[in-house]
């Protein structure tokens, strides 16, 4: 096939691979990794002097999401625009069941969104209730391509499930390639500070991090990595935020569970002395940002390997939501926007400061996330045949994060004023460049719902 571009003069970090080389793209997929300057093309960018990864893969992304009485702000082609800005060309969303409202039914709400997107995505199915008809739903989604489920033990109410419902889930998920994407917080922990919490006085946004404990996440954790084991069916724990829960799965994989840690790029790269700053709401997620100790001990695990992959997290509140109920946490909007800055951040503080190679960056933030959501190698790999969807970074580009700057539908980010160093450039979707130095130049909507292949994880 005639090439249609050739990223030329780079330096190419891909998974397995990292080295001098051209890509050369035809017809939306990567055809070759070539000798530089041996293939010309239509198209050509020059990568001189850059680094040219595989588009992220961002697999924790919340797009209009509702939990009590609130709804994050972006849709699709909102929360798309800011991934492509921020490098990241696949997100993998959450189907989450209202109150009431089957799985199956809000996989087809939330799927019908992919196609307003400007990169591609997935999804993730949710159970919060067994019910006689849970079991055949599980098998139609994952026929359908929906074979990572999001489970809670947190929010009563709203998504909390018991453990009877995490077995069931679980065990029904193990013989069909699927696999439990596990919220841990101990709900009874947390609700019992909560209350000793509120009777001090002590409730208001800038007690957030006290009422949800490092002990009630690590006793959750244990809770349902227990399950896994004693079934041997995989589970992945996302936002994992402290160092004893992080050490409990690799422990657990020592012994043969195949249990994986998700880290969010806010947890690794901010800390609790935010809710002692002038707006501690915006900083209000779950888990909570965690003392520096804890930040550098989780820095520590991702660095070693022990960490699988970073996802964001991304929950698009603004101020305004924020702060009409911040004399509560117990009824906030949780979540922090981040799809854009996810990689910018991680890259700055773990790359940009030699901590970290570029193939481990590529291997947490695209790889790791396209494995462990039956996408790879179509997306997370610039390998022959992967999808051409291609992030070129300068890594001496120093910017300025502002809410000002970014393209996500709320009027903050958590990383106002930080300086980094290393941004992406050039963005390539399925062979089109949508970002070019450093602006959004192409919305065309080409978003397509990506279905997962069964896990071999
Ligand atoms: O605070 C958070 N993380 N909000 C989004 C929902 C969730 O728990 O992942
Ligand atoms: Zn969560
Ligand atoms: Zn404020
Ligand atoms: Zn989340």
């Amino acid at each position: 096939m005639t090439p249609d571009l050739v990223v030329r003069g780079g330096t190419v970090v891909t998974d397995g691979w990292s080295g001098a080389a051209d890509v050369v793209v035809a017809g939306g997929r990567v055809q070759a990794l070539v000798e530089p300057g041996s293939v010309r093309g239509p198209d050509e960018l020059d990568a001189t002097g850059r680094v040219v990864v595989p588009g992220g893969v961002d697999p924790h992304c919340h797009v209009g999401f509702t939990s009590g009485d609130f709804t994050s702000l972006d849709d699709h082609r909102e929360c798309t625009t800011a991934a492509v800005a921020g490098g990241t060309t696949t997100i993998v969303d959450f189907a989450i069941p209202r109150p009431g409202e089957a799985p199956a039914d809000a996989a087809v709400r939330q799927r019908a969104k992919a196609d307003q997107g400007l990169c591609d995505s997935a999804l993730h199915a949710s159970v919060v209730e067994w019910d006689g008809t849970t079991a055949e739903q599980l098998r139609q989604l994952c026929d359908e391509g929906l074979r990572t489920v999001k489970m809670f033990t947190t929010y009563r109410g709203e998504s909390m499930a018991d453990e009877d419902t995490f077995l069931r889930v679980m065990k029904t998920l193990g013989p069909l390639g699927g696999m439990v994407v596990a919220h841990c917080e101990a709900n009874h922990l947390i609700e019992e500070q909560q209350a000793v919490q509120a009777a001090a006085g002590r409730i208001s946004a800038a007690h957030h991090h006290e009422t949800r404990t490092e002990l009630a996440e690590d006793a959750s954790v244990a809770e349902v990595l227990a399950i896994a084991e004693a079934l041997g069916t995989p589970v992945y724990f996302v936002h994992q935020s402290t160092a004893a829960a992080v050490d409990q799965v690799a422990t657990a994989r020592r012994r043969g569970v195949r249990a994986y840690t998700e880290a969010v790029a806010h947890h690794l790269t901010l800390d609790d002395s935010a809710y002692r700053g002038e707006h501690p709401e915006r900083f209000v997620c779950c888990p909570p940002l965690r003392s520096a100790a804890t930040v550098a001990e989780l820095g520590t695990r991702l660095v070693s390997g022990t960490i699988a992959t970073v996802g964001s997290d991304h929950c698009c509140y603004d101020t305004a939501q924020k702060t009409s109920v911040d004399h509560d946490v117990r009824v906030m909007p949780n979540g922090l926007p981040g799809v854009e800055t996810r990689l910018v951040v991680v890259q700055d503080a773990f790359v940009a400061t030699g901590r970290m190679p570029w193939t481990r960056f590529v291997e947490v933030t695209a790889a790791a996330p396209a494995r462990l959501n039956g996408l790879y190698p179509r997306k997370g790999s610039l390998l022959p045949g992967s999808d051409a969807d291609i992030a070129v970074w300068d890594p001496a580009a120093q910017r300025t994060v502002t809410a000002a700057g970014l393209h996500q539908a709320t009027d903050y980010t958590p990383y106002e004023g930080r300086t980094v160093t290393g941004w992406p450039t050039t963005v390539v979707v399925g062979g089109h460049v949508v970002v070019d130095g450093g602006r959004v130049v192409d919305d065309t909507a080409r978003g397509r719902h990506l279905p997962a292949a069964p896990l071999t994880v």
